[in-house]
């Protein structure tokens, strides 16, 4: 297994850019692959979640061309789909298993049967599977249907009005997606507003999509034109770096064309509460989607609170802003968290494991956990549940520890590949050992 040393690192400078978004360079494959014509894709995410979904599509007959770092996808719209001879392979990503259920449900004669590491298939599946279930969608699965493998016969799908009790982005966009291929019109209303990239795609590829608060409307498409894509950098991967400007005393450092869409800033809103000095340098638009240039601070951190409608907007970014709290005066709560319980690990156990390993001080309350601050961390071996966010979260945590602090770093090759190059560009004490 991979792993990396992290030692105690001070003055982090410079200007870097973070790799593609991870949950639009999804779409874009999978909106590409539906289109008619050729899409060119800049700036995608080569990273292992979104080549399983670039896999997928490939086994279903889709065809796509790597030149160099751009992507062509050639869509045929939706008869261009051809049954998978195999299993599909989703590896580790809930978004590829969710969006493509949704898409697979509504292809009508074929047969799929997609499946996903030890991680995706312990988690959940049947908030996904009822709603298209009552679209008319026939899928079985393992656990009454809970868990993949899922076996999907497509189905002409009806329209309905669903109404969520979870706010998921990815639920969100199968429905969506399911609503293109569904007679008549198909309403999704979520509890809070979860990241809307799926919606901004709609509009700018012209698909019909109706917004009143949060309950969206769709309908049945012929089919519509390919048009080509730019990724913004991940804001969900610029944010270990945030993190690491904050606490590492003497950093200033700067993250350039990073998407700065208001349903993923939920981070630096709480921070900027919390006193953190962030500043957005420069903003522009591309493909609907606001970008920009983000500068960090070592900052005097007061304590940190996340809870309610927020939570949907700064859910993956949990894991650093626990470790921004080990540092903070004070103590941070995190409540109505209970979602990263079935990410890719348990996450408030592996935070709270971890933060407590390292001599801070961290403890589970219900629907939550809270940080007492500030304390003086010390570099451990740490358990990442081969969860990439959490790897990435406590390499940042060692930059601040004594000693030396290992981590499992094969995870992180899921959404920030060159996490450690970049970290090393700042001056961070980072390396990789070998197996
Ligand atoms: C994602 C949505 C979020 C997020 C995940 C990516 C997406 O999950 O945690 O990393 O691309 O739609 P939920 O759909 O469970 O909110």
């Amino acid at each position: 297994m991979k792993k990396i040393v992290i030692k105690r690192s001070v003055s982090l400078r410079g200007e870097v850019l973070v790799p593609g978004d991870k949950s639009i360079s999804h779409r874009a494959l999978i909106f590409s692959a539906l289109s008619e014509g050729e899409a060119k894709i800049e700036n995608f995410l080569f990273s292992q979640d979104c080549l399983s979904t670039l896999n997928c599509l490939k086994s279903l007959g889709v065809d796509i061309e790597i030149i160099g770092k751009v992507i062509k996808v050639r869509g045929e719209g939706i008869k261009g789909f051809k049954e998978p001879e195999d299993v599909l392979d989703a590896g580790n990503s809930g978004t590829t298993i969710r969006l493509l259920t949704g898409l697979l449900s509504g292809i009508q004669n074929m047969f799929s049967v997609i499946t996903g590491d030890n991680s995706l298939r312990r988690r959940p599946m049947r908030r996904v599977i009822d709603p298209l279930v009552d679209m008319g969608a026939i899928i079985w699965g393992r656990n009454d249907s809970n868990n993949p493998p899922l076996a999907i016969k497509g189905n002409q799908l009806k329209g309905f009005k669903h109404i969520l009790k979870v706010a998921s982005a990815q639920v969100k966009s199968a429905l969506l997606i399911a609503g293109l291929l569904a007679e008549g019109e198909t309403w999704v209303t979520e509890p809070a507003l979860s990241r809307d990239h799926t919606e901004r795609i709609f509009e700018y590829l012209g698909l019909p999509l109706e917004r009143d608060g949060l309950t969206l409307k769709t309908h049945k498409i012929e089919g519509y034109k390919a048009k080509d894509f730019y990724i913004p950098g991940d804001i969900s991967s610029a944010a270990f770096l945030i993190g690491a400007g904050l606490i590492s005393e003497g950093s200033s450092i700067v993250i350039k064309h990073v998407g700065l869409n208001q349903t993923r800033v939920g981070m630096l809103e709480v921070l900027r509460k919390s006193g953190a000095k962030i500043e957005i340098l420069k903003e522009w638009e591309a493909g609907k989607e606001p970008i920009g240039d983000i500068k960090v601070e070592f900052s005097e951190i007061e304590p940190i609170e996340v809870m309610g409608d927020i939570v949907p907007r700064l859910i993956d970014e949990v894991p650093i802003l626990a470790i921004i709290a080990t540092q903070a005066k004070g103590k941070s709560v995190f409540k109505d968290v209970e979602e990263l319980k079935v990410k890719e690990s348990d996450r408030i156990k592996a935070i709270v494991n971890g933060i407590n390993k390292m001599g801070g001080k961290a403890e589970e309350i219900d629907g939550g956990f809270v940080v007492y601050g500030p304390s003086k961390l010390i570099g451990s071996e740490i358990d990442t549940f081969n969860d990439h966010r959490i790897a990435m979260a406590f390499a940042i945590a060692g930059l601040v520890a004594e000693g030396e602090t290992i981590v499992e770093s094969e995870s992180i090759s899921i959404s920030f590949p060159n996490f450690v190059e970049v970290v090393s560009q700042l001056g961070g004490n980072i390396i990789e050992l070998s197996a």
